[in-house]
């Protein structure tokens, strides 16, 4: 565990209690303070909101102060003293201690009133190529605000990133849409490699508040506007007559597009207007890749269940789960204990897919 993985967990806002931290010995080394100083200090990315910084430092400080406690402990002294000895040897001696900007920075923290915080930013450090890219991302605090859970970037879409990111899923090349993009993460990861995306959402209703906006400005924030188009796309549209649904169904059908979607199987209600949505878009010929978090395995099931009588064949991919130390892209601990299960979905016959006949609505409708 190195000081640089501590700078990812904090720009992706991992909980101080989740935080998996470098050995005390460590990271009370003068220069690896000074790496966190530099890189979260320094840095050009935008912070965190100040709650969780100071959540952050309380932790980091509690850490570092309970090392030198032992160090004051003769038991424990020898054992720092090993550490010590070698960099008093280079020239850079003196007892460890915490670094002032470090106490001076918390205690601004704690001075600061507390306020009631919608809102902060979150992003992902990860290795592309020879660099390091980012994904900034304007994140809601609540997990649901305004009836809409799409201002938050989810389990499953950071688990369906890590394994493009390590190949262990491809997604057949061409154009690419993604449905309940969200915070548009998944979209905004695509774009980073140089793929084209269409990333929809629902756009304002009944004065709910709506992801698009919110997709847009983070498509906005990471520069990938050629990338990525945001687009409306309500799943509801796709049980109107062809000739009633919104310009962008027509385009979606008139070429394959893979389709994306992560953590879109949660609400039983929602299933046959997602299925119905797949059946059109798939009957192209084309994939989708389905990223669901099973926090009820009968949800799951069902949406299995729609696919299938639908006309959709449904693949489980057999993956590793992405390592909780030291992962590609840091999660924030919600759903820690709900597994992901990554799908690949294919139109089992073209003809059936082809015809968008009343007789398949009612089959899915029997299966909600
Ligand atoms: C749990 S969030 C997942 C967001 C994102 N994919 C992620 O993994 O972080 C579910 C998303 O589905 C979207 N959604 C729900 N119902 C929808 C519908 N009828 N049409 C289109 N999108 C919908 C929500 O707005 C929300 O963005």
């Amino acid at each position: 565990m190195s000081t640089h993985s501590l700078v990812k967990q904090y720009f992706a806002l991992v909980p101080p209690y989740f935080l998996h931290l470098p050995p005390p010995l460590i990271l009370i080394q003068p220069d690896n303070q000074e790496c966190l100083i530099q890189h979260i200090f320094q840095s050009s990315l935008p912070e965190p909101g100040p709650t969780y910084r100071r959540q952050f430092w309380r932790r980091i400080v509690g850490y570092l102060e309970d090392v030198l406690r032992r160090h004051t402990n003769e038991d424990d002294a020898s054992e720092i003293d090993v550490q010590e000895q070698g960099r008093e040897e280079e020239g850079d001696g003196g007892d460890p201690e915490v670094d002032e900007r470090i106490y001076s920075a918390l205690a601004d923290l704690m001075a600061l009133p507390l306020e009631h915080e919608e809102t902060s930013y979150r992003t992902f450090l990860y290795p592309l190529g020879d660099t390091e890219a980012r994904i900034i991302l304007l994140e809601d605090i609540a997990v649901i605000q305004g009836g809409t859970t799409g201002l938050r970037t989810w389990k499953a879409s950071l688990h369906l990133a890590h394994h493009i990111h390590l190949n262990t899923i491809s997604l057949p090349p061409g154009p690419i849409v993604e449905l309940g993009a969200g915070t548009g993460f998944l979209s905004i990861f695509l774009a980073q490699r140089q793929r084209e995306v269409i990333a929809t959402d629902l756009d304002a209703t009944d004065g709910r508040q709506a992801p698009l906006k919110r997709l847009q400005h983070n498509v906005g924030m990471n520069h990938v506007e050629e990338n990525v188009k945001v687009t409306p796309l309500d799943w509801a549209d796709s049980l109107r007559p062809k000739s009633e649904r919104p310009a962008v169904w027509e385009e979606l059908t008139s070429r394959p597009y893979t389709v994306v979607a992560a953590d879109v199987v949660y609400d039983p209600d929602l299933i046959p207007l997602l299925v119905s949505t797949l059946r059109i878009l798939l009957h192209v010929g084309s994939t989708a890749v389905v990223s669901a978090t099973v926090r009820n395995p009968d949800t799951i099931d069902t949406f299995v269940r729609t696919c299938e009588v639908s006309g959709i064949d449904v693949e489980v991919f057999r993956l590793d789960v992405m390592p909780k130390d030291d992962p590609t892209f840091y999660d924030n601990g919600l759903d820690s204990s709900c597994e992901v299960q990554i799908m690949r979905l294919t139109p089992s016959s073209a003809s059936m897919l082809s015809k968008e006949s009343e007789g398949q609505q009612e089959m899915m409708n029997e299966c909600k």
